[in-house]
């Protein structure tokens, strides 16, 4: 059993305490956020992330995790530190704000006073983790820090499964600090995970390259729907087509309207960022970015076309994907904003969990509705833009019988279109001629 401190508990710090917990291991997650560690003392998760709720009172109830304030309490009987803090875009070039990582690297020299492992989860550019260790070295502390560049490769809303069940665990550290890894992750060595053992920049370089590859891979698909849809090609088939090749694989082929999220876009710039700074090619990367915008201006063009001069639209969907709360560079927002801009049309929508945050976001420019039938009132079209379940078992009569004009466009490919067609709908999906 280890003593671990966990340092940030937004998406990456939570998971990974509450299941480091979870194996056995001791665990302290901190905050500076008083807020967010009373609501999570009284058991109360600041995010939504299916099984978590459950993990964590069964972990708390084992004392093998708490949740403090205060680091200087805790790090002198840890094993290990995990930093998991944010590391956001700054506001001007896309480089990497690192602010809440050097703020933690310095409260833990104000207050360390034993050798100990600090593991980097956060997502930092590449020499970051160099650059701590060389901090540590020159600081006034009697005693080694070592540095561990473990990066995550967790989603919302199958964050526990990936943490748990991951593909692979990548460890970025020297030879003398592997044994203690090793002990860390002992139950998902025994469970035949896969490790790999690799030095500090390589490590910080994976998890930029990994989240990359897939956001190419979505912007690519949605360039190629995009032309199917020109022509008479049909995308599922060229899914299968193109992912049966074991080459390119069947997963993150499916067309949307583009990538979002807290994690895609920032760390693609970021890598941008880096690279221009050292002088490296960097066009493809740079493309993807402009391909995941132009995805969404084409999207917010169809809609157009689809249905006309003005009236009332309504959005299914407002989080970047299913199965989260997070609006975070959402597509549907960015869809929405692109067509208030145009300043034809009255927006009603929908999402089972988005609704409270796409608030902040949209304010009072679109109306709020309780439900998929209330949100199409008197609408000439409905867009489908985020893949939740509830949106494959829509009742295609009684969304009928609220609309102004049975228009409806599936920008996720989840619904049954005959059942639509069957009752008078005229559909449009992506990536096929329209139906
Ligand atoms: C992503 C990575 O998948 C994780 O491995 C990584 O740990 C995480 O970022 C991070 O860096 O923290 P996440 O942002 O939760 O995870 O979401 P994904 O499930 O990867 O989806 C990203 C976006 O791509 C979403 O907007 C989704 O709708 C879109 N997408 C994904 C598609 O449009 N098509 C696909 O086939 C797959």
């Amino acid at each position: 059993m280890h003593k671990i401190v966990v340092i940030g508990t937004g998406y990456v710090g939570l998971v990974s305490g509450v299941c480091f917990s979870e194996v056995g291991h001791n665990v302290v997650c901190i905050d500076h956020d008083k807020q967010k560690i009373s609501s999570l003392q009284k058991g109360k998760i600041p995010i939504y992330e299916p099984g978590l709720d459950e993990m964590v009172h069964k972990n708390v109830a084992h004392k093998r995790l708490s949740f403090s304030t205060n680091l200087a309490d805790h790090i002198n009987d840890a094993d290990e530190i995990i930093i998991a803090v944010g590391t956001p875009t700054s506001d001007d070039n896309g480089s990497t704000d690192l602010n809440f990582v050097y703020s933690v690297v310095d409260e833990i020299i104000n207050h360390l006073s034993k050798e100990i492992i600090v593991i980097i989860k956060s997502t930092v550019p590449p020499g970051t983790c160099a650059d701590v260790q060389k901090k540590f070295d020159s600081s006034e502390l009697h005693h080694k820090c070592h540095i561990v560049s473990n990066p995550e490769f967790l989603r919302e809303g199958n964050a526990i499964k990936d943490f748990m069940s991951p593909d692979r665990v990548i460890v970025g550290c020297d030879d003398a600090n592997e044994d203690k890894i090793r002990s860390l992750y002992a139950d998902h060595i025994n469970r035949g995970i896969k490790f790999i053992y690799t030095n500090l920049i390589t490590a910080e370089l994976i998890k930029y390259s990994a989240n990359t590859f897939l956001a190419a891979k979505v912007a690519f698909i949605n360039e190629i729907s995009s032309i199917s849809e020109r022509i008479d090609a049909d995308i599922v088939s060229l899914k299968s087509g193109i992912g049966s090749d074991s080459r390119i694989g069947y997963k993150f082929l499916e067309p949307g309207p583009g990538f979002g999220g807290s994690c895609f876009p920032k760390d693609i710039k970021s890598l941008i960022h880096f690279s221009e700074e050292i002088h490296s090619n960097n066009a493809l990367i740079k493309s993807i970015i402009d391909s995941n915008q132009n995805r969404i201006d084409e999207i917010a063009r169809n809609v157009e076309e689809f249905v006309g001069s003005g009236g009332t639209l309504c959005f299914l969907g407002l989080t970047y994907k299913a199965n989260t709360d997070d609006v975070r560079t959402s597509p549907a927002i960015g869809v929405i904003q692109k067509i208030l801009s145009l300043n034809k049309y009255s927006i009603r929508c929908y999402d089972p969990l988005g609704m409270k945050s796409a608030q902040k976001i949209l304010g009072d420019k679109v109306t709020y509705c309780k439900d998929i039938y209330d949100a199409a009132l008197d609408a000439s079209i409905v867009v489908v833009i985020t893949e939740w379940d509830e949106f494959k078992k829509i009742d295609a009569e009684k969304l009928k019988a609220t609309m102004k004009i049975s228009n409806i466009y599936d920008v996720r490919n989840i619904i049954n279109i005959d059942k639509f067609q069957k009752s008078g709908f005229q559909v449009k999906v992506i990536g096929s001629k329209n139906v």
